[in-house]
């Protein structure tokens, strides 16, 4: 069990998004509770996501099978019929009672897995002034573990509000997968728990955020054709307004080609540990014949369930937002290595925020003990 939720879209059931071994299934109860300590003990739909990429363990909704929950205050899953309910167990509490469409946040980005020894400060730092900028006001990280300096500067932002940081120890009870790919990369469950995490940061933001981005800690969703995301989503919702997932393609920068003048060789970055976006202006370009995967904005009402390029049930499907108008700046090891500097595209859209993104960082930076 990951967390409970109210899903006012189907009737107000129980929602608990979990994580169940496909090769081991087993009648599963929800056994809730409420206030004032009256118990239930009912049937589940136990639905798997299909997204598992053939791993062992894989996300699942257990949806709790009654009516009348809307004042369960707490719920357990249990093999246990009889709903004796083994009371050394946690039960969960319930999220998303009531429904409000009185948004804390416009625009919040949800981060999955934060791993190893990640400890890319530079990059993180830019790219979260990078948001702030855009119309960001929330960003959720997962947390399994992270390098000593971004430590450091995770602290900082949760100090200052805009971050919301979810501790993830998938690695107590899974052996998570470095990679998405079985074939490379063994494990339980699919780059631990991504999925899991994406699908939980959505309801966990269904009433506290307009939109919802999805993306990793190394891309950026960016417009450009308009200033910030706010007035992107005002030219895009109007004129689709039943979709709900917008999928945004993501593009290449690699950072292993410079921009020649050196400009952004700053002395104040010169001990941050991590890529400086603003040196890496080269874009690949798109390989024939190869999907360019996506990543999603999305109002989080319309969704059900999410993998990590699309959503596998939403309510009102999506819109592939053209590559001009936004796509993701996703500064990285480079997908196509052989290819020389002439063969990429210049693309130097994160310049056009240098005037106030320089400025941020270095008090960012200055606040958080790095300069
Ligand atoms: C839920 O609680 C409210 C307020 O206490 C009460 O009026 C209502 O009857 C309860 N609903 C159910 C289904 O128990
Ligand atoms: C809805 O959310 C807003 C913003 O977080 C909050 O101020 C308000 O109290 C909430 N309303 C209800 C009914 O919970
Ligand atoms: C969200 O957008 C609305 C309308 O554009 C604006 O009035 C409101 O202040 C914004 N909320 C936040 C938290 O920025
Ligand atoms: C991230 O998780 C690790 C492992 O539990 C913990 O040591 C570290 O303090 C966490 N970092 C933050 C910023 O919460």
């Amino acid at each position: 069990m990951v967390s409970a939720f109210i899903d006012h879209r189907l009737d107000g059931v129980i929602r608990v998004i979990s994580i169940v071994n496909r090769r081991s299934l087993q009648p599963l109860y929800c056994a809730y509770c409420s206030t004032e300590q009256v118990c239930k003990t009912v049937d589940t739909d136990v639905q798997i996501h299909s997204d598992h990429f053939s791993y062992t363990y894989g996300a699942s909704d257990v949806i709790c099978k009654g009516e009348h929950m809307q004042n369960a205050t707490h719920v357990l899953i249990t093999t246990d019929k009889e709903g004796s309910a083994d009371h050394k167990m946690e039960y969960l509490p319930i999220k998303n009672t009531v429904v409000n469409e009185t948004f804390k946040f416009n625009f919040t980005i949800c981060i999955s897995n934060l791993f190893g020894d990640y400890n890319n400060v530079l990059q993180f730092a830019q790219t979260m002034e990078m948001y702030k900028l855009l119309g960001v006001q929330h960003v959720v990280v997962y947390n399994t573990s992270c390098g000593p300096d971004l430590e450091k500067l995770l602290k900082h932002y949760e100090t200052e509000g805009i971050l919301e940081i979810v501790s993830w120890p998938i690695d107590q009870f899974l052996n998570p997968s470095r990679g998405w790919n079985i074939k490379l990369h063994n494990g339980d469950i699919q780059y631990f728990g991504q999925i899991v995490t994406l699908n939980e940061c959505i309801y966990r933001n269904m009433y506290q955020s307009k939109y919802v981005l999805l993306n990793d800690i190394d891309e950026i969703i960016m417009p450009y054709k308009h200033t910030n995301l706010p007035s992107l989503m005002e030219d895009l919702q109007p004129a689709h307004p039943n979709i709900g997932v917008f999928l945004i393609e993501n593009h290449i920068f690699p950072k292993t080609q410079f921009e020649e003048s050196g400009k952004f060789k700053r002395a104040e970055w010169k001990n941050i540990p991590g890529i400086n976006i603003m040196e890496h202006i080269y874009r690949e370009p798109p390989r024939k014949n190869i999907y360019n995967p996506t990543k999603m904005i999305v109002n989080p009402r319309k969704v059900q369930q999410t993998s990590v390029h699309s959503t596998l049930k939403d309510f009102g499907g999506s819109f592939h937002v053209p590559f001009d108008v936004c796509r993701i700046v996703h500064v990285r090891v480079p997908l196509q290595g052989h290819l020389t500097k002439e063969e990429l595209f210049v693309d130097k859209r994160v310049w056009d925020f240098e005037q106030k993104l320089l400025p941020n960082v270095d008090q960012t930076l200055k606040l958080s003990g790095f300069l």
